[in-house]
């Protein structure tokens, strides 16, 4: 990586996998910016619910995507749609259940890649999301796909709706993370899929802290 290269890891994988706390721990680490690309469809997905848009109309989920504002306070890691703080309202099985439908509309994956690659182009930064290393910044110097058993996804995935007050069995939970990667690695446009140079971590037998030091151990070798 040249000096006035800006470092960028895109960090990828299905639902559950443990990408977010990842990306997190790994961009506090390194001081730099974590962006949750994620969040930024289940906003967008939320906004649709509130206005009651049609998730077949594919013209309205566009239209919705470029006249919405969707931004983070990097500090709090707080997610805004349109100013309202939604970030514990986009975690909803509501929104996970609709996510994919929304995500799959080129014309909302046009908008929310130019606003990731805007921030990227910008600021030392950690992407997560399901095509950041094959679609938003291919040219990212540092790409993981992290991925791990279904059973054990699924066991995060719950436990995460437990802390937030929702009871689910792990068999309800493994079934609706399972229909989900399934709709986000078929669609047509950026489907979630591991960039060929990508790094391969399978995470069901680690730690989250033996996960961020293998992640950094990767970005010393290309940005030492
Ligand atoms: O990471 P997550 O589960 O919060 O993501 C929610 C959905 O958003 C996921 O099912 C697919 C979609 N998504 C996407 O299509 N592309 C991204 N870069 C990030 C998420």
């Amino acid at each position: 990586m040249n000096k006035k290269t800006i470092l960028q890891i895109a960090i990828d994988g299905p639902a559950g996998a443990g990408k977010s706390s990842v990306a997190r721990a790994v961009a506090q680490r390194l001081g730099i910016l974590y962006l949750d690309t994620g969040a930024m469809y289940r906003a967008l997905t939320w906004q649709a619910l509130q206005k009651n848009v049609d998730f077949a109309d594919t013209d309205a989920l566009t239209h919705l995507a470029w006249e919405t504002s969707v931004t983070f306070d990097m500090d709090t890691h707080r997610v805004l749609c349109d100013n309202t703080d939604v970030t514990e309202a986009i975690r909803t099985p509501r929104v996970s259940e609709h996510v994919s439908a929304v995500a799959a509309v080129p014309g909302v994956r046009a908008r929310l890649t130019e606003l990731q690659r805007n921030v990227a182009s910008e600021h030392p930064i950690v992407l997560d999301g399901r095509d950041i290393g094959s679609s938003v910044l291919p040219q990212a110097p540092v790409k993981i796909f992290l991925t791990a058993d279904l059973h054990q996804r699924a066991q995060r995935r719950q436990k995460d709706l437990n802390e937030q007050g929702l009871t689910t069995t792990l068999n309800q939970v493994a079934q609706d993370i399972a229909v989900r990667d399934e709709k986000d690695s078929s669609r047509a446009t950026a489907p979630l899929t591991q960039a060929a140079d990508a790094v391969l971590i399978d995470t069901s037998d680690l730690t989250l802290s033996e996960v961020v030091e293998e992640v950094l151990a990767l970005v010393r070798r290309v940005a030492p």
